[in-house]
């Protein structure tokens, strides 16, 4: 029988899926996971006042939430010391990153990231049709320099950094950005995902300049916040660039509980203070228990730990082994990150069990 055919982009896309869920593995293997440190959520939960306020949310989903999300994002702009008119909201940044790319690319255009960079913009820049130019880390940090090169040299339409980065944990301060901005050719739009901002010292932070029309800030309520089941995150920039994400945004994609539960965990400030001393307790716990097996572990500013293993070869093999003894976990797959697995922090509980498990496994490798 005849059918209709698939658009070409679509049509030319190998069936793949930038994340298998823990819930996919657990079905697979027949069994729940013990310690769930696979995917940078928070293991700290979510503040006691959100989740109130969302209980209360949930009484009211029979109607249709604010499609300008109004509350969360005066609240956002008060905060960031930004007008409501420099901010957007989006079903977390993986959300507000594919508006980007569709916003900024053409088919066939190229964009400019690190090889091995969060995954999910590079799904957005496929599944529109685009080019992506890569440099590979150096270091076991985003090459700040090649990038803006790469950018210019292939005239990127956007450049890409996460920063705090995802996979390795590194951290760029104000300074080292404001270069970067520096050398971002006029013509290229640059992304910066903050999604890990929350654990940085904030006098690190590179302040606001919403008159700038070359970069989109990126921020989300799914680490520190841990909301990342509520899926809400925003965007920082220039006036004009956030009217422009509503000729593509869903308007109703950040639910009434979303936006009442970010709300509320703005308002609880202790409750995120708390997460952040907490995760670089966990930090230290990891730091040591590499020590202790004899690898190294790379210094991180986020919730999670890079584990340095050597080889891709190993890095694998001991990941194998603690997700069959019921520890959810994820690594890069790029050459020259391959070698690291990156371990979420996890409550004292979870590290304990965690623990006892690696030391296990080490033992045998
Ligand atoms: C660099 C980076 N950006 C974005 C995200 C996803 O954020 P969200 O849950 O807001 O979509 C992650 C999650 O792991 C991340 O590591």
């Amino acid at each position: 029988m005849s059918r209709p055919s698939y658009s070409e982009i679509v049509a030319s896309l190998p069936s793949v899926t930038p994340f298998v869920g823990p819930e996919t593995i657990e079905r697979q293997q027949g069994q729940p996971f013990r310690v769930r440190i696979g995917a940078n959520e928070s293991a700290f939960g979510v503040s006691p006042r959100a989740a109130a306020a969302m209980s209360e949310a949930a009484r009211g989903v029979a109607w249709y939430c604010d499609p300008e999300g109004y509350e969360l994002r005066a609240e956002l702009a008060r905060m960031h010391g930004v007008d409501i008119d420099n901010v957007t909201l989006g079903a977390g940044i993986d959300d507000l990153l594919g508006l980007i790319v569709r916003m900024y690319m053409n088919p066939g255009d190229a964009v400019a990231a690190s090889l091995g960079c969060y995954p999910t913009f590079v799904y957005h820049v496929n599944g529109f049709g685009g080019r992506l130019e890569t440099v590979p880390y150096r270091s076991d940090r985003n090459d700040l320099m090649a990038l803006t090169d790469l950018a210019a040299k292939r005239k990127a339409r956007i450049l890409y950094l996460s920063n705090p980065d995802n996979p390795t944990g590194s951290y760029y301060g104000s300074n080292a950005i404001a270069d970067l901005l520096e050398r971002v050719p006029p013509d290229c739009l640059f992304i910066l995902d903050e999604a890990y901002l929350d654990f940085v010292p904030t006098d690190t932070i590179l302040p606001f300049d919403v008159d700038d029309p070359r970069l989109i800030r990126v921020r989300t309520f799914s680490k520190a916040h841990g909301m990342a089941g509520a899926r809400v995150g925003y965007a920082i920039a220039h006036k004009e660039i956030i009217r422009t994400f509503d000729k593509v945004r869903l308007h109703f994609g950040v639910s009434l509980v979303a936006q009442v539960g970010a709300l509320a965990s703005l308002r609880d400030p202790q409750f995120v203070a708390s997460v952040v001393k907490a995760v670089e307790a966990g930090r230290r716990d990891y730091v040591k228990l590499t020590e202790d097996a004899g690898i190294s572990a790379l210094p991180s500013q986020t919730n999670f730990v890079a584990f340095d293993f050597g080889t891709g070869e190993r890095a694998e093999a001991v990941m194998n082994a603690l997700i069959e003894r019921g520890v959810f976990l994820r690594k890069p797959a790029a050459p020259g990150l391959d070698r690291l697995v990156r371990v979420t922090v996890g409550t004292p509980e979870d590290r304990a069990i965690f623990s006892e498990l690696f030391r296990d496994v080490m033992k045998g490798m």
